[in-house]
């Protein structure tokens, strides 16, 4: 298929990694389709498109990843709007440093970053695979190494910490990530995740100010930490592979724990309860 037919999807585009991703994506001629939470937000960047690429087709459409119900009105409202799905982007992503709740009352960095991927995905999933070959990327990162799957206080309702609620949740997009591959064997429909780098993006505003300076010193710009979410959704190679953890677009090892098959069952049925699929 000709890419300018193809109907890329992706989440957070609004900042950061997903705005450049986006951009770059444009720019290949696809149509983009891109769930906002907020639509002002999400209108200027369609502009800022347009006038960088000339690609009019950036369908903006609203949607609150931090809310179950809005994440299911904006699936039906995709489902019935468009007749395929060529690639999937589960980019956005947050780092809380206090612990918050989400719209439907869960810890709002599992919500967000696990439970709205895992839920956004599953709705997709038949329009994917209608339009296979398609690609379902989502991004990761390497703060998983320091994750564990706590299913005895997922929300951190006893003990919560900000790097532990966003390692747990970056992990379970690998899990997340592996258990689609084995779910999507034979439909033409890979999955695979990736780590961007360490990106100058506003993922980090709510971490202490002394911080910044020493993290800017390390970071690299959103346009090359958007580059193996592009590679995942465009290349020819990558349309080959599945399971898989990237960065620099090469395949990278995770940690032994993340290749726990039991956990991976284990948290796609807690999943499926918590978002009632
Ligand atoms: N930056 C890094 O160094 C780094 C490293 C490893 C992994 N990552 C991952 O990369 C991904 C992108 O992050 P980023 O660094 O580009 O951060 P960012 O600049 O803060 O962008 C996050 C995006 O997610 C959107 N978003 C957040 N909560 C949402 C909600 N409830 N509903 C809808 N959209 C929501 C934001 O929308 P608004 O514009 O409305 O705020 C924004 O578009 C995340 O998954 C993050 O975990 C980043």
């Amino acid at each position: 298929m000709n890419d300018k037919e193809k109907i890329v999807l992706i989440t957070g585009a609004t900042s950061g990694i997903g705005k450049e991703a986006a951009k770059a994506l444009a720019q290949q001629g696809m149509k983009l389709v891109l769930p906002v939470r907020n639509l002002a937000k999400g209108q200027a960047f369609r502009e800022e498109i347009h006038q960088l690429t000339g690609n009019g087709h950036v369908d903006l459409m609203e949607c609150d990843l931090a809310s179950l119900d809005s994440i299911r009105k904006f699936a039906e409202t995709f489902n019935k709007k468009y007749d395929r799905l060529d690639v999937l982007i589960n980019n956005a992503g947050i780092w809380e440093m206090k612990r918050n709740e989400s719209k439907d009352g869960i810890e709002l960095t599992f919500a967000v970053n696990h439970l709205a991927p895992f839920l956004l995905t599953n709705l997709l999933l038949d329009k994917l695979k209608a339009s296979a070959p398609s690609r379902i990327v989502t991004v990761s990162s390497e703060a998983h190494r320091m994750g564990k799957i706590n299913f005895d206080d997922l929300e951190g309702k006893h003990r919560w910490s900000w790097m532990g609620s966003y390692a747990q949740s970056k992990l379970a997009n690998i899990f997340f990530t592996r258990q689609l591959k084995l779910q999507l064997k034979g439909t033409g429909v890979v999955a695979n995740c990736l780590h961007p780098g360490m990106v100058a993006t506003n993922l980090f505003d709510k971490m202490p100010r002394f911080m910044h300076p020493l993290m800017k010193l390390v970071m690299i710009p959103p346009k090359e930490g958007a580059e193996t979410t592009v590679f995942l959704a465009t290349s020819p190679q990558a349309k080959e592979v599945s399971g898989e953890y990237f960065a620099k677009r090469k395949v990278r090892k995770t940690t032994n724990y993340a290749h726990n098959k039991e956990v991976a069952e284990k948290l796609w049925k807690v999943s499926r309860q918590y978002t009632g699929l």
